[in-house]
């Protein structure tokens, strides 16, 4: 606790020397979340990091998080300094989504409109024409819709699946999905809404489609949140990673969150609710970013995929539907 203490006032003392801001996922483990709403910093879904990172007068950004959001600030800000705790920290969406495997697959659907979720790398959002998060992918499939495109959807095919239920969109999915919310388990989950009889479930899209049949509210971590703020219900059983009980619980301390289960079938969870790649960053691994002290903390995207990926992204940016 005490070393704790001591490297958040060093982290605090280094972010205001090198004029840094610290950008952090509602994943990351509370004490970084804290750390960034006291710098000044940003606790955010990814889509609002992305907006924030863009548009902070800060000229170096720390993204706790995992890679595509680091890369992403980068894509949209090449003249400010990207710093990660570790870029280890990927996603099983990128590692499922293969650059050359996925314009393959969409080179033989050339009438399609590729459509990838922000988990990816910089070299799978060039090859697409629009980038969304689970915050604006439903806006943004039904705007597309409308305008009678045929969609090519990847990587996650469970939030893939649920949009394509609710927009009634023509589309073709990619089978890449998330570990983390992909083991949580609809049959436990109705066993623990006997017992929680009042409690309203909140569920990621990320999540197998039988758990999101089960939700009073689908949406990003943002709209989670926002949901645990306005419903009426004390308790609610949440369907996401446990890093977003810090704020739930901040906002409206007097309600009660409880983990949705994971793991069906007398099987053992592997991720058990928290993704390991956002787990690894740490306050020592933030401090080593600023200090220089050890390398692998800079994001840097080659010039020519940044361009192909800075297209669809901003087309997601200036969305409105
Ligand atoms: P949000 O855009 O909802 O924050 O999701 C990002 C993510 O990685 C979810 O697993
Ligand atoms: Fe990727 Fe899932 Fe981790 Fe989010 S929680 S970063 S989607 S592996």
């Amino acid at each position: 606790e005490a070393r704790k203490a001591e490297l958040k006032a060093e982290i605090k003392a280094l972010l205001k020397a090198r004029n840094a801001v610290l950008v952090a996922h509602y994943y990351t483990d509370h004490e970084i979340q804290a750390l960034a709403e006291e710098t000044g910093g940003c606790v955010a879904d990814s889509l609002e990091m992305a907006r924030f990172g863009r548009d902070v007068e800060e000229q170096t950004l720390i993204v706790a998080g995992v890679r595509f959001m680091g890369e992403t600030a980068k894509i949209l800000s090449p003249e400010k300094t990207v710093l990660m705790p570790t870029l280890e920290a990927t996603c099983s969406l990128d590692i499922g989504c293969p650059v050359k495997e996925f314009s393959e697959f969409c080179d033989q659907h050339p009438d399609h409109t590729v459509v990838v979720y922000a988990n990816t790398s910089a070299a799978v959002k060039a090859r697409a024409d629009w980038v969304v998060t689970s915050s604006i992918a439903l806006e943004i499939v039904e705007h597309l819709d409308s305008q009678g495109k045929k969609i090519i959807w990847g990587p996650d095919r469970h939030l893939g699946s649920y949009i394509a239920k609710q927009t009634g969109a023509d589309m073709l999915m990619w089978q890449g999905e998330c570990i983390v919310h992909d083991e949580f388990s609809a049959q436990k989950l109705a066993d623990m809404k006997a017992l929680y009889p009042n409690a309203a479930v909140l569920v990621h899209p990320e999540s197998p489609a039988s758990v999101v049949e089960m939700a009073d509210a689908v949406g990003s971590t943002s709209q989670l949140i926002k949901a645990s703020q306005t419903m009426d219900n004390d308790t609610f059983i949440v369907a996401t990673d446990k890093g977003i009980f810090y704020k739930m619980q901040q906002l409206t301390p007097e309600k009660t969150f409880i983990e949705a289960p994971t793991g069906g079938n007398g099987a053992t969870c592997k991720s058990c609710a928290h993704c390991p790649w956002m787990a690894m960053n740490g306050l020592e691994a933030i401090k080593a970013s600023l200090t220089g002290e050890t390398d692998g903390h800079e994001i840097f995207v080659d010039d020519e995929l940044r361009k192909g990926a800075l297209i669809p992204l901003d087309r997601m940016l200036n969305f409105s539907a």
